[in-house]
Order: C-alpha cells, then structure tokens, then sequence
C-alpha cells in the first residue's frame, strides 16, 4: 500500500450562506497514485480542491474544522506559506486561461518570479515540461507566438505545463478535460498515467468514463460527504455502498 501524501482529517466547511459544503471528510491521498474525486454536481469536489491548495482562503467561509496534512504537516495552518504551497501543489482548471504571453513566457514567468537567470537551464525546463504535458511537438516552432493563438486543447496542456515547469509534488485537477476534445482528453489522459510516477494527482474527472479509466482510488463525493473511497477498482466493479452502486449504475446524477 503507498504512503498518504495528503491526509484529510474531519474537514468541515460551511460557507456563510448556511450551506455545509464538506462535512466530516476524512480520508487520503495516496503518494504517486491517482486518487479521484467523482459525483453529482454540488457535492464539495471543487471546494475540496480549494481547500488543498488554499484558494479557499478567498471564498466567503463561515466555519472550516478539521486538518489538511501534507507530509505530516497542517496546510490549514495559519503560518503555512501560501505561495509556496502553491507551487508544491499546482491546479489546472476546466478552463484554461493562459497569460498574455508567449507559449514560452507562460512557463518561463514562473521561473523568472521564482528567481531563475540562467537561460539554458529555463529552455530545458520549459522543453521538459511541455514534453512532459504532451505539447512539445505541436508548439516546438511557435514557442515566441502568442498563447492566445494556440487552440483550446493546447491552451490547456500549457496550463499543465505552466504547472509542471514549477516541479510540485502535488497536482490539482478540476475536471480538466470537460471543455476538450476527444484527442486532447486522451492525450491529458495519457499524461496523468506516466505523471503518476513522479507526481500525487488529485483528479476531479468530467464524467464517469474518465473515472473509471484513471482511478487508483476512487471517492465517491454527494453532499458534503464522502460515501465511498477505495480502489478505481472496487468503487467502479463492486461498489459496496447502494448509493455509491445507483450513482456508478446510472440511476441518478
Ligand atoms: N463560495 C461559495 N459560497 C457559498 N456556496 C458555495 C460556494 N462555492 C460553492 N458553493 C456551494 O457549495 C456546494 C458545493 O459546490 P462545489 O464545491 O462546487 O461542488 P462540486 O464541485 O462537487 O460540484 C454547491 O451547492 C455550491 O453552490
Ligand atoms: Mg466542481
């Protein structure tokens, strides 16, 4: 069994409207494993994603209970460095919204605020992460062009890239794909199964399929709770909980 890189401890949230929008969360995420987050629209997945890297920090929260560990360590904290929680632990969107920069100055500005100098050592970062995010072919001869002028799904493997030239340990994603086409979803697809050796992917997915096909585990999130987490395996083919097996069967979402 691989080690908890993350460890959620009764987490509860309520926002300040009244609603409770995770409630007594508890459960982890595995190191180099895809762990996924899958349910019915309102069920706290986002905001579970918010939580991790600190975002929540901007949203308009009534109560927050509970410990975020990583390594060991509390992210709710009040003296944990946001910013570089950030970069341990990057996000990716389901819209991707690249700077108005280059292809290049999307990566290169992380490093350039991180305090790089060294050119040759920021080409081959850069080059290694849009390898890494499956784009280094499509863009290799447009790396001065604007971003903007890359299409949606290349758009969005620069934003992954954007966080994988920061090297985290953690990666976010917040159904990354639902806006894509079917290429660009397998090719993001396909980055998440090799990234997993290097990195902790949290995946909130766009639907059912994608979660099935990329869960190591698999949490099944419905109103605030957390009714089923095990194996991709286990929650998809023998769910033991009968709400978990409705929502996996169809029956309602
Ligand atoms: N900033 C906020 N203030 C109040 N309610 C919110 C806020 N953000 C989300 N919610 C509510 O919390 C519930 C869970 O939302 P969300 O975390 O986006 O779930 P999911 O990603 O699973 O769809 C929803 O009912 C949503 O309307
Ligand atoms: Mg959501």
């Amino acid at each position: 069994m691989p080690d908890p890189k993350i460890s959620i401890r009764d987490l509860y949230i309520r926002y300040s409207d009244g609603r409770v929008v995770l409630d007594g969360l508890d459960f982890d995420i595995l190191r180099n494993q895809i762990t996924v987050a899958f349910g019915p629209a309102g069920g706290g997945k986002s905001s579970l994603v918010r939580v991790l890297n600190r975002l929540i920090d901007l949203a308009d929260v009534a109560e927050m209970r509970g410990q975020v560990l990583m390594d060991g360590r509390d992210l709710l904290a009040p003296d944990v460095n946001v910013i570089e929680l950030r970069r341990k632990m990057g996000v990716v969107f389901s819209r991707p919204i690249p700077l108005p920069l280059t292809v290049y100055g999307n990566l290169s500005f992380g490093l350039e605020v991180a305090g790089m100098r060294d050119k040759k050592v920021m080409d081959e970062r850069v080059e290694k992460a849009l390898r890494q995010a499956v784009l280094w072919d499509e863009v290799k001869d447009r790396l001065n062009d604007p971003a903007a002028s890359l299409s949606g799904g290349q758009q969005q493997r620069l934003c992954i890239a954007r966080v994988l030239v920061l090297e985290p340990e953690v990666i976010l994603l917040d159904e990354p794909t639902s806006a894509l086409d079917p290429v660009t979803t397998a090719k993001i697809e396909e980055f998440l199964d090799k990234a997993k050796e290097e990195y902790t992917i949290f995946l909130v997915p766009h639907n059912q399929q994608q979660a099935s096909r990329m869960a190591d585990f698999a949490g099944f999130f419905l109103q605030g709770k957390l009714v089923e987490y095990g194996t991709g395996a286990q929650i998809f083919l023998n769910p033991k909980d009968p709400q978990t097996l409705d929502y996996v069967m169809g029956r309602f979402g």
